[in-house]
């Protein structure tokens, strides 16, 4: 009998041995990028180059321009209300905070930036990845 408990524990300590070192090697093998989730695919010539292609639903403005393409979340760091995009700004609806077209706070009471989702340039195309 106790010979018996004692292969059973050894049983169980070499499965939970086991399931620890192949959670242990996932984490090593999958980076962090490839885990992240793509919220959008977006052709590069739908992007306006001085303006921005807005998605509501996922709450995504795609913005072009001279620089680089920059994705930023519509989230407005103050309540979460979703921010609106106009040619003359991005403006919260909420409380009147306003951003620039790189999600700086121009005008309170949001105090944070809004946030830049990752890209990754695709070819012909680019995806938006969730933040974070
Ligand atoms: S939620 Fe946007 S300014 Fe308050």
């Amino acid at each position: 009998m106790e010979k018996l408990d004692r292969s059973r524990r050894q049983f169980i300590i070499t499965l939970i041995s086991l399931l620890s070192g192949l959670f242990l090697l996932r984490k090593f093998l999958v980076t962090g990028k490839a885990r992240k989730k793509v919220l959008l695919s977006v052709a590069k010539a739908d992007i306006p180059p001085l303006g921005a292609l807005v998605y509501r639903q996922s709450r995504v403005a795609v913005i072009g321009g001279e620089g680089p393409v920059t994705a930023l979340s519509l989230v407005c760091t103050h309540l979460g209300c979703t921010v609106t995009v106009t040619p003359q700004g991005l403006t919260c609806p909420c409380h009147g905070s306003a951003f620039d077209r790189q999600g700086r706070v121009l005008k309170g009471p949001a105090d944070r930036p809004l946030v830049r989702l990752p890209i990754e340039d695709r070819g012909d195309h680019i995806v938006v990845l969730a933040g974070g």
